[in-house]
């Protein structure tokens, strides 16, 4: 029997040779950026129409290094629980507090009216998160950022070619941090970018590319300072040759997601799924399921791959503080994620859609 994955990378003969391009180009990676990888921070900018782009090696370090801009040490940043724990950890690496909002029970990302409840004077950052590709309302929050003096830093992690009202998600946020783990949209080995759209992007784009590399700045030959401490987060040739090819084709694959989206939606006979939204980039498709052991063991047995988005964070040992988001914990309880990557054939799709509705059916 072959299985079903629940994320499979899709790849052509293209990321063969440009891999083996740069194997044999022998410049490997670099610190102070390289070529391809400044090929890639470039397109990418492009592509999202981002102010400016700055490649790092995973979206955890993205994030880390977008929060490091943004005044976070002993302050407070907005979030969901419903979230990998990268999203919370990033804003302890920068010695902040965070600050659990609930989420929206249709789009299960951050609901405004909770994000709301929780400001104070030490508000710093408002960081939703677009789950599954799902864009958060981006208004909303944005309008919540400006009224409290915040920046909006969004997780798009799943949301790589996804948009909110007609804009690419990464050209909307102050900055958006963006995962190419080998599961997302577009993948890498391992990769993340910060995009830059604040008004002072120049200047953060010099400071985040002194802090990728271990703090470095005024490099003249062999010759370099260092100012303030920094990390080792850039992104290597492999992951950029590999993620060039990747983005060329990011809008097609996404496409082919829609559709198996658009699919899911119309025939899953479950009571709660996701909704179907355009401009959704389906990184994954959930639907709830009040039976999920039995039911995740049922797909388990025929070879079908699910998956749990997420424990909430706020339920993890280092991060529990009692703190109560009923949407959360209710969904949190359900969730089951399905594929959607573009390499499901219509005869995966039948098999999913037929056992989720023996199972599941409303
Ligand atoms: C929502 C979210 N944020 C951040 C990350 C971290 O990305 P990475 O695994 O590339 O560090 C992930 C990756 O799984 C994620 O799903």
């Amino acid at each position: 029997m072959n299985k079903i994955k629940l994320f499979d990378p899709c790849i052509s003969e293209q990321e063969e040779k440009q891999l083996i391009r740069a194997l044999r180009s022998g410049h490997w990676a670099s610190g102070g950026g390289s070529n391809l990888v400044n090929l890639f921070e470039k397109k990418f900018a492009k592509y999202i129409g981002a102010k400016t782009c700055v490649a790092v090696n995973n979206g955890t370090s993205a994030l880390h290094l977008a929060l490091s801009e943004a005044d976070v040490t002993g302050n407070e940043v907005i979030l969901p629980s419903l979230t990998f724990v990268s999203t919370a950890h990033s804003v302890l690496y920068n010695n902040g507090k965070i600050k659990f909002a609930d989420i929206d029970p249709t789009t299960l990302c951050m609901d405004i009216d909770s994000a709301k409840k929780l400001v104070t004077k030490r508000t710093r950052v408002i960081l939703p998160v677009h789950f599954g590709g799902m864009p958060a309302d981006l208004r909303s929050l944005g309008n919540l950022a400006a009224e409290t003096d915040s920046l909006l830093i969004d997780d798009a992690a799943h949301a790589a070619g996804a948009t909110f009202q007609g804009k690419k998600i990464g050209s909307i946020g102050a900055m958006s941090c963006f995962s190419f783990h080998p599961v997302k949209n577009l993948a890498m080995p391992t990769g993340g970018l910060v995009a830059l759209n604040q008004k002072n992007f120049k200047q953060a784009r010099k400071k985040l590319l002194s802090l990728r590399w271990c703090g470095i700045t005024d490099r003249k030959e062999a010759d370099y300072d260092v100012k303030e401490l920094g990390w080792n987060f850039y992104m290597n040739e492999f992951s950029a040759a590999i993620g060039l090819v990747q983005l060329a084709t990011l809008d097609k694959l996404n496409k082919k997601r829609l559709n198996i989206a658009k699919r899911f939606h119309k025939d899953f006979d479950v009571e709660r799924k996701m909704p179907l939204n355009t401009e959704c980039s389906y990184h994954f498709y959930w639907i709830l399921s009040k039976n999920r052991k039995q039911f995740r063991k049922k797909m388990a047995d025929l070879g079908i791959e699910t998956g749990i988005h997420y424990r909430p964070v706020h339920t993890m040992t280092m991060y529990k503080t009692g703190t109560n988001l009923p949407v959360t914990e209710e969904i949190s309880k359900q969730i089951v994620t399905l594929p959607t990557h573009p390499n499901l054939t219509e005869e995966n799709l039948d098999k999913i859609i037929e056992a989720t509705n023996e199972f599941c059916k409303s």
